[in-house]
């Protein structure tokens, strides 16, 4: 796809069946993906599982499950071919609206410190960081925590 072109996409409540597609994106996008039994889970919990589709295929997802009346972003992600078009950004817009919604005001999230494109995408948002810890990730890398508190 050239870059410009515009791009039509779909955002809607993931299902079972999507996730062995989700599961391939995760794949893709980390080097510790998430199994797909956790993913199946996820659409179990309490929160928002959206995904975004794109000629019929799952091109990314954000899962936020909500726990003690807070929204923990647990995983956002966009395949490489279409990112940088506004995609991780409606995602977590649409989720955190949807949650906004049900009276849920305020978000969490942890994301690795070297990861400056998904910080940038949170900060655009709204989240800012409220500290670090240190050996979040198994491979020793740390965690910046973010935060969102919404009126
Ligand atoms: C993070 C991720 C979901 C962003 O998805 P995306 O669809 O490319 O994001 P968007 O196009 O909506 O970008 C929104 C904003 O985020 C920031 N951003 C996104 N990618 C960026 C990059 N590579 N470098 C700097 N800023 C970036 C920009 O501020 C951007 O706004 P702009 O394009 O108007 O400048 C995507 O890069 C991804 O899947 N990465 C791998 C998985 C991952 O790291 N997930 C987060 C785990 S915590």
């Amino acid at each position: 796809m050239a870059s410009g072109e515009r791009l039509s996409f779909l955002l809607r409540q993931a299902r079972l069946d999507d996730i062995d597609a989700v599961y391939a994106v995760e794949r893709e996008c980390f080097r510790d993906p998430y199994p797909p039994e956790l993913l199946r889970l996820l659409l179990l919990l309490p929160g928002v599982f959206l995904v975004v589709v794109h000629e019929d295929k799952v091109i990314g997802y954000v899962a936020v499950v909500v726990r003690n009346n807070m929204g923990h972003v647990f995983s956002v992600a966009v395949v490489e071919r279409f990112r940088r078009r506004g995609i991780g950004r409606a995602l977590l817009k649409e989720a955190i609206d949807a949650l906004r919604r049900r009276g849920i005001k305020d978000f969490r999230l942890e994301v690795r410190e070297s990861n400056h494109a998904a910080q940038q995408l949170y900060r655009s948002l709204g989240f800012k960081e409220e500290g670090k810890i240190p050996g979040y990730y198994s491979d020793g890398e740390a965690a910046l925590v973010m935060k969102l508190s919404l009126p």
